[in-house]
């Protein structure tokens, strides 16, 4: 077992497909330990679980490689799901790989470049329509429904079986249980599935306790941090999320219920983070430690260093962050942030003028 390559299918024991699965070699992603940032915040064990290394980019594959496995297994001839993006790219991309046709609904004109380019290259029926992802994700659910397509949002419990090992690699790659994982919260689906799967490894036996659970929004989506703050039984929904990190843009999450759970019973919290917030740790993460990240995947670090300065975050704490998606995802929004190339004459005294 010891010998089985740091990869998805390593735990696939602990996983509901049964014959060949749908892969593209998903999981192992790097846990990088934060040196220079951890540092400065003052923390020592401070580390970033990059899951924008999947191969399409994001944490999704790992919910599509089982997402699109069982939907071989149960015999479905066509996927579909709404997106704030990665989703539909790693949909595209597995449904490619399956030879299945792939339908996604994004919000229209709220959807990060590069994932729109990725499910379209990947072949998929891609419809934008004008309104957010909640009403993209009602629409879908009524659409599959009615036409027998196979749903492959995080509704979807295969889902969230594949995106549990996010937390199995964790324990594996460090060793140990983490004091705290923290991960940026849209559907709430992630932060409940790794919850799950170190729940499973403490019923095998492998470890004996739970992380904190910590979820982090974005200032103007936030309905999780919302019901933790105010110990409401429920989430109540926002009408109109807003944010640059457009991943997250996400008002009434389908998978509260059990994220509120999973950060309640570990004795974890939620917290939000602005858009400035978010960008300024999507520049800390890239020009201090070299992780590229789309704007979503900072909050997760950005949610940290803000707790750190309320005094909420023990400095001895082991924390991982899991950084949802690449860089690459989102180039327009980093062109806006940087200053541009310096366009010079094709000689020597122009480039050295420009360096003094
Ligand atoms: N980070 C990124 C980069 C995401 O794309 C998402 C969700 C999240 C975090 C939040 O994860 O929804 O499980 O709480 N993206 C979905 C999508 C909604 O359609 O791609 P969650």
């Amino acid at each position: 077992w010891d010998r089985r390559p740091l990869k998805l299918w390593r735990y696939r024991e602990i996983l509901p497909v049964t014959g060949d699965p749908v892969s593209l070699q998903e999981g192992g992603t790097p846990l990088y330990h934060m040196k220079r940032l951890g540092e400065e915040l003052g923390l020592k064990n401070l580390y970033a679980k990059h899951e924008g290394m999947n191969p399409s980019g994001s944490f999704k594959d790992r919910g599509m490689t089982v997402g699109v496995s069982m939907a071989m297994q149960l015999g479905m001839k066509q996927v579909a799901c709404a997106s704030t993006g990665n989703t539909s790219a790693s949909l595209a991309a597995y449904a490619a790989k399956a030879g299945m046709p792939a339908v996604v609904l994004l919000p229209a004109g709220k959807v990060a470049l590069g994932k729109v380019a990725q499910a379209l290259m990947h072949g998929a029926k891609v419809i934008a329509i004008r309104d957010n992802f909640d009403r993209a994700l009602e629409m879908v659910h009524d659409l599959c429904i009615s036409e027998g397509i196979y749903l492959l949002n995080s509704v979807n419990p295969y889902r969230l079986e594949g995106q549990k090992t996010i937390g199995l690699e964790v324990v594996d790659q460090l060793g140990d249980v983490p004091d705290r994982i923290v991960l940026p919260v849209g559907n709430a689906g992630n932060i409940s599935a790794v919850h799950k799967g170190l729940g499973e490894l403490i019923e095998l036996g492998f470890i004996d306790r739970m992380p904190m659970m910590t979820g982090i929004q974005a200032a103007g989506s936030q309905p999780v941090v919302e019901a933790i703050a105010g110990n409401l039984p429920e989430v109540i929904p926002f009408k109109e999320p807003e944010t640059i990190a457009t991943a997250i843009r996400i008002g009434a999450p389908v998978n509260a219920e059990k994220a509120l759970r999973a950060i309640r019973e570990t004795g974890g919290t939620a917290d939000s983070v602005t858009d400035e917030e978010i960008l300024a740790m999507q520049r800390d993460l890239a020009r201090k430690e070299g992780i590229g990240v789309e704007p979503a995947s900072a909050a997760s670090v950005a949610g940290i260093k803000k707790m750190v300065e309320d005094g909420r975050i023990d400095p001895d704490e082991r924390i991982v962050c899991v950084v949802t998606g690449h860089l690459l995802k989102d180039p327009e929004t980093v062109i806006r942030q940087c200053e541009p190339p310096i366009e010079i004459d094709a000689d020597i005294q122009s480039l050295l003028s420009v360096l003094r």
